[in-house]
Formats: C-alpha cells, structure tokens, sequence
C-alpha cells in the first residue's frame, strides 16, 4: 500500500485549520507521575480481560470498593457530577497504562494483542474509571468475539471501511446508534501514537448545535424523513442489503435526546431534509473540538450529547499510523435496562 492511500481527502465542510486541543491546559486533570506509578502498580493485576472477563470485572469491582486512591474517587465523583448536556467529554493526561505496549501489526491486529499482551494495566484503568463514573462496559457479540475492550486500530483487510481499523477519516456520527444496546459513552485511552501524524479525535457538543440551528430546523429534524444506505452505517450483528427505515435524526428516547446521524450517509428524499443536514454538518465543522491523543491519554465522550468524528489531516509516518491504537470501551449508564438484550451467561454482552 503506498503512502498516497492513506492521504484522506478533506471533508467537504472543512473550514480553516483550528487550533488543536491537547495541552496540558485542556485536560480536566492531569496525573502527577507519582500518581500514575501508584496506579500502574495498583492496576497490574494477574487477571487477563480476554481469557477470563467476568473474574476480571468482579476483581476490579472488589479492588474499587477497597482500594481505590482517594485522589481517583474524588476525581471521578468530580467529573460525574457536571452535567452530560454542558459537560460532554473528560479528557485525562497521564495516565496509566501497560509498560510494556507490544506492536500489534498491520494483519491480524487483535490475535497478535491476544498472543502478545501481557499486562492488562489499560484495560483495568478503563474498567476503574467506568466503575467511578458509575457506568458499565458493554460489549457486543460479533465485536472482537465480544470482548469488553476493543482496539481502535487499523488493520489492512478493513483499513478502507467506516470502522475501529480504518487508517481513514470517519465522518461525524454517533456510535452505532441503530444497535439494541446503544452505548451512552465512548471511552479511549490512548496506548500508541505520534506527533508526527495529524489524526484528531473530533468532538461536538449537540446543546451547542441545537444553539445555532432555528426552530423550524429543529422541528425538520425531528420527522421522520431521514434515512442512510445500510452498508454505509456501521452496525453490529449485520444487515440486510438496502435502507434504513425513515426515522427522524433527533430522537427522544427515555427522556434523553441524542442525534441518529452519520455525516455523508444520512439522506433524505425531501429538499428540505438535505438543506438541514447541510446546515448541521457545516456547525459541526465549524465548531468541533480537535483532540489530539497523545500517549496516556483518556478521552471520556458522551454518546448522547455529542456526537465525534476522526479526522486524518495527514500522515508522514505511515508506519506509525498502521500502529496507531487506542483501547476502547463502549459504556452504558445503567446496564439493568438493557437485561433483555443481553445475552445469558455472558459478561455484560449485548446480543447487538
Ligand atoms: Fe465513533
């Protein structure tokens, strides 16, 4: 693959380049390095996430009811209390993760980190501060043989596809919104990446979206006109060749009010549906937040209150960008009201 291949184009809303969020001022806090010792040796426990999943959660649930630094609970109980329309994502600097971090390759990605990860530091800091923020990890049965940690992290067999392994840009969405159990938070830390590639995280807050858009464009997106082509539109468990049912893009459900959107693949057959969706894509543009993940990075975004984009400006270090990897959890608020579609006997699995 030459290095042309992964040069994306820019989206067609692109506006000036803005500047990038990833300083030490835009964290909501940063770890002390003796802070992030305390934790690295806290969480290396002999527990593998992947071999034994629910041993690994009942041990790090054991260890957050006893042991938990008194600077992380009061950290989480912080940022929990803010609320998820104002405050719709956390962004953490140094934090813990493994050592020892094994390339995973370009090939077969996630049976190289079953074969060669052997710390699981990452995956327990993810799994404390799920517990903290009073969340549940939910997995999904065809994702990564539903494992409760995921890979954000290209692999060349679905290096060109809207998914975790692209090396391309994803446009703005929500994640996998048209799924059972749709997660209400994203969770990434971030394990490997350079400087030397312009990859950001995108995020937008939808109070903000919805501030910049009339009412009459608010009404529009709440009929049910709007519909995506299905291969476009990631969803776990397959789909059938065709279209989604024409359904509104802002739903209200449970009495919370989320976006079903994926920028480029969410049509309508009404004129004034695609003039609508031109006006959310170029507020999404313009006002998005980019977030660069440096190493040891966590980046908390909400599902609900914001939808999130990758962007991929540029890439001098192809290498690099094939190893590229942020461990993932998709997180629900309350995982009891999802018991039916969860499947029996596995460790908080939706049946997708
Ligand atoms: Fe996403």
């Amino acid at each position: 693959m030459t290095h042309a291949e992964f040069l994306t184009p820019s989206p067609s809303h692109s506006t000036a380049p803005r500047a990038e969020v990833g300083g030490q001022s835009d964290a909501d806090y940063i770890f002390s390095d003796a802070e992030r010792a305390t934790l690295t040796d806290w969480l290396d426990i002999p527990l593998n996430p992947y071999r034994e999943p629910g041993a690994f959660l009942a041990l790090i649930r054991d260890m957050v009811d006893h042991e938990t630094p008194t600077f992380l609970t009061e950290l989480c109980a912080r940022l929990s209390a803010a609320p998820v329309e104002d405050k719709v994502c956390y962004y953490l600097k140094n934090c813990p993760v493994d050592p020892e971090i094994p390339m995973l390759g370009f090939e077969d990605q996630l049976n190289e980190k079953y074969r060669l990860k052997k710390t699981f530091v990452g995956e327990a800091f993810l799994a404390v501060v799920t517990e903290l923020m009073g969340t549940d990890i939910i997995s999904y049965r065809t994702a990564n043989n539903g494992d409760l940690f995921q890979d954000i992290h290209p692999m060349r067999e679905l290096a060109h596809t809207p998914s975790q392994k692209t090396v391309d840009t994803i446009k703005f969405h929500a994640d996998i919104p048209n799924n059972r159990v749709r997660p209400d938070w994203v969770y990434l830390l971030s394990m490997r990446n350079t400087p030397e590639n312009k990859v950001y995280t995108v995020v937008v807050s939808l109070k903000e979206v919805f501030s910049r858009l009339s009412d009459d464009d608010i009404s529009l997106l709440r009929q049910p006109i709007f519909y995506s082509p299905h291969d476009t539109i990631h969803v776990h468990g397959g789909q059938e060749p065709g279209f989604t049912p024409k359904k509104p893009i802002l739903i209200t459900e449970g009495g919370r009010e989320y976006l079903a959107f994926f920028e480029g693949n969410t049509t309508s057959d009404d004129p004034r549906g695609l003039a609508v969706i031109d006006r959310v894509s170029a507020i999404l543009h313009e006002i998005g937040k980019d977030f660069f993940l440096y190493e040891r990075d966590l980046l908390v975004m909400s599902n609900n209150t914001a939808v999130h984009a990758r962007r991929v400006d540029e890439v001098t270090n192809v290498d690099a960008h094939r190893n590229r990897w942020l461990l993932k959890t998709w997180n629900v608020d309350d995982i009891t009201r999802h018991t039916r579609n969860l499947v029996p006997g596995k460790v908080q699995m939706s049946d997708e």
